[in-house]
Formats: structure tokens, sequence, C-alpha cells
């Protein structure tokens, strides 16, 4: 029997059968975190970057060792960091409840309160000594490297720019003077809002400064997302006429999360109108997203300043070459130092991004709703 359920996902890391390739990358990250290189891994939002490294975590665990994985934007404060940063530590001993002597006694100025959640979870608070208010988290950064044997550790920080949030500066300090000791543990730090990752790791005076091998993710091969649209149709009993699945691809931009969301939006619509996925149902399917996301894309929009938003009009149809008089005088822009202050606003936002000397959206629906207004 044929199964009707969508064979499309968005909006989470996904593994599979919704996740497709990676093949080099799984090799070569591994191979650099398993010989102790700290990596850096940036691109634009949702090309996948969670997604590839919650798979290569698996993977790793299941050769002997251990992983950690901590998000940045569930970090709220130091204390946090250091909560979260414990329990996922304890969660990878052998027998944890056992381990918890041992582990409480390689820290000296922090002492782990621990409770069990539903699953049968250890759920980590922590209480600081001697001196009440100095929440010093250093020792917690040391306790992988204490506890590391035959096998190394292999730590992920994801959207690790978000430590910016956290009074930076000093905990980047702290961070990479204990990190820096650690010959037995593979760190990877990846982010979303590549301006300000890859500002910590290329400017002279930031703590992370050449810290790790910067490394970029791309797209997803065209081919190959080519093949999982028309399979993932095949195989659920839907028809897609030919070059539709193309035509899903360029309409995002070729960005892997928009590819899934609008292939799932199609297929959906296909189902509904008992129709195979042609020309029509790829355009009712893109029109019924634009419906969606418009409270979204209008909120978002009127954030900016009217001078930011005229920027973005001016960006979503011209997109090279920003910077000089033709641009500014051709849409009204006023002086190119004011388009530089809101192009860096766009891009701290991330709303655009910059490639070479080219700006894109990071959202390609984003792109066409403002077309609409
Ligand atoms: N290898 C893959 N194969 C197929 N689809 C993928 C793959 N990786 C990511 N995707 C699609 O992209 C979506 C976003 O993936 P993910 O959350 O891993 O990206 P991200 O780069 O971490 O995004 P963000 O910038 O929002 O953190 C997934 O839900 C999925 O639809
Ligand atoms: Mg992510």
């Amino acid at each position: 029997m044929i199964k009707r359920e969508n064979p499309f996902r968005y909006g989470i890391a996904v593994d599979y059968p919704y996740f497709v390739d990676r093949e080099q990358e799984l090799k070569d990250y591994s191979k650099w975190l398993i010989s102790g290189q700290s990596l850096v891994i940036y691109s634009p939002r949702r090309y996948g970057k969670t997604s590839l490294m919650l798979k290569l975590l698996r993977k790793l665990k299941q050769e002997g060792y251990h992983t950690v994985y901590i998000d940045f934007f569930r970090v709220t404060s130091r204390r946090r960091f250091g909560e979260l940063y414990y329990s996922e530590i304890l969660k990878q001993l052998p027998s944890w409840q056992k381990t918890i002597k041992k582990l409480s006694s390689l820290t000296m100025r922090i002492r782990p309160v621990i409770s069990i959640d539903e699953q049968g979870m250890p759920v980590v608070s922590l209480k600081f000594g001697e001196s009440p208010g100095s929440e010093d988290i250093t020792e917690l950064f040391d306790l992988p490297q204490k506890l590391s044997d035959k096998k190394r550790w292999i730590i992920v920080f994801d959207e690790f720019q978000e430590i910016n949030r956290l009074n930076g500066d000093s905990f980047e300090k702290e961070m990479r003077a204990s990190l820096i000791h650690h010959t037995n543990v593979g760190y990877a730090f990846l982010g979303s809002k590549m301006h300000m990752l890859l500002n910590m790791f290329t400017h002279e005076n930031r703590a992370f400064y050449q810290f790790g091998r910067i490394t970029e993710l791309k797209k997803l091969p065209f081919k190959i997302m080519e093949e999982y649209l028309e399979s993932g149709c095949k195989k659920t009993g839907i028809n897609i006429k030919e070059g539709i699945a193309a035509g899903i691809i360029n309409t995002c931009e070729a960005i892997p999360h928009y590819i899934q969301y609008l292939a799932s939006a199609s297929w959906e619509e296909a189902i509904e109108s008992k129709a195979d996925i042609d020309e029509v149902v790829l355009r009712k399917a893109v029109q019924k997203i634009l419906i969606n996301q418009t409270d979204y894309f209008t909120s978002q929009y009127e954030r900016l300043t009217l001078h930011q938003q005229n920027v973005l009009k001016a960006i979503s149809i011209e997109n090279k070459n920003i910077f000089n008089t033709e641009f500014m005088e051709k849409y009204n822009l006023n002086a190119i130092s004011s388009v530089q202050r809101s192009v860096e606003r766009l891009l701290a936002e991330s709303i655009i991004v910059r490639q070479q000397n080219t700006y894109l959206f990071t959202d390609p629906f984003f792109k066409m709703w403002l077309g609409t207004v």
C-alpha cells in the first residue's frame, strides 16, 4: 500500500529519511574533530547545520565518543549555561548515578544539586561556593578534559554567537582561556548569524581569534535535491511533472529548508486538489505560503525604519554594487553612508546576507512578499 504521509519535513532538525547527502562533510568534520581540531561552521540560516551536526554526534557516539550538544539560543544566563553543560556532561557518563560523586569532586567552587525528571534523566542546578553573587563557572569548562579517558569528547556549541548576549566579552575570554588547554576535546562552533560569528573568530581583538578551522556549509547539490523531491513524490503515489522539482528548488534559491517547505506545501496541494504537481499546483502552494507568512513578514518589515525598508526593497530589485551614487539616486536613498548603516542593520538582523559583493535575502519568500507590498 502506498503511504500517504507527507514525505517532506521542515522546521526541525531532520534525519533519515528526510536527510540527504552531506557525506563529504560528515567524513571531513569527523576526521577533524577526532584529531582534536576545533571547527567553526557557518552558513546563512536554514542550510542544515543543526541537522548535520546532530547526525554527526549520533554517529560519533556510536563509535564510543562522548558527545555534547548545547544550543546557545537556550542559554539565557551563565548559570543556565553551567546547568545545561553539567547535565549534558553527566548524561554522557556510564551509569551517571554512580559517577555523580566523582564528578562533584572535580569542581571546588561549584556544587551540583541533582534531581531526576520524568524520563529518569538528571536535571542539574548549581550552587556556588564561598563568594555569593560571583557565579564563576570556569571550572565547568574543564570537566570534559578532566573526564576524558581513551575516547575524546566532541562538543558542539550551536548558535554560538549568542554568547554575546551574556555579557559576551568576559564569558568569551574565560571560555577560551580554558578551552585552549583541552587536548582531548574537539569543539565545533556553529552559527547562522554569520556576520557575528565570523567577527568572533577573525578579529584580532576577539577572544576566539583564530581558534578553529573556519568552514562554510554550502547548499545541497541541485541534482540530489531534485532526486529527493521526485522520489518523495513517487513513493507516496504523487506524480510530479517534469521540471517542477527543479522549479521548486529554483523558487527557493536552493536553500534546503525552503525547498522542503515548498515541496511539502505542493504535496499537500496536490492531495487536496487530487492533481499532479504541476505549474498550477506549485503556484498555488507558493501563494499559500505567502498568505500564511503575511503576519510574520509584516511584523518583521514594520520593525525596520523607513530608510531600511527602502534599502531592502531596492535590494530585492537589484543586489550588486549597492554602495554607489547611481544606486542611491535610482532608489532615492539620501546618502551612501546611510545606505551603509541600513545594510549593517539588515545584515545584523540576518534579513540579508552578503556573498562577495552580492546581497541575498535569507528568506526567498520574504523577498517575494516584498514584491507585493
Ligand atoms: N541534509 C539535508 N537533507 C534534506 N533536507 C535538509 C538537510 N539539512 C537540512 N534540511 C532542511 O532544512 C531544514 C533546516 O535544517 P536545520 O535546522 O538543520 O538548519 P540550520 O542551518 O541549523 O538552520 P538555522 O539557521 O535555522 O539554525 C530542515 O528542517 C530540513 O527541511
Ligand atoms: Mg540550527
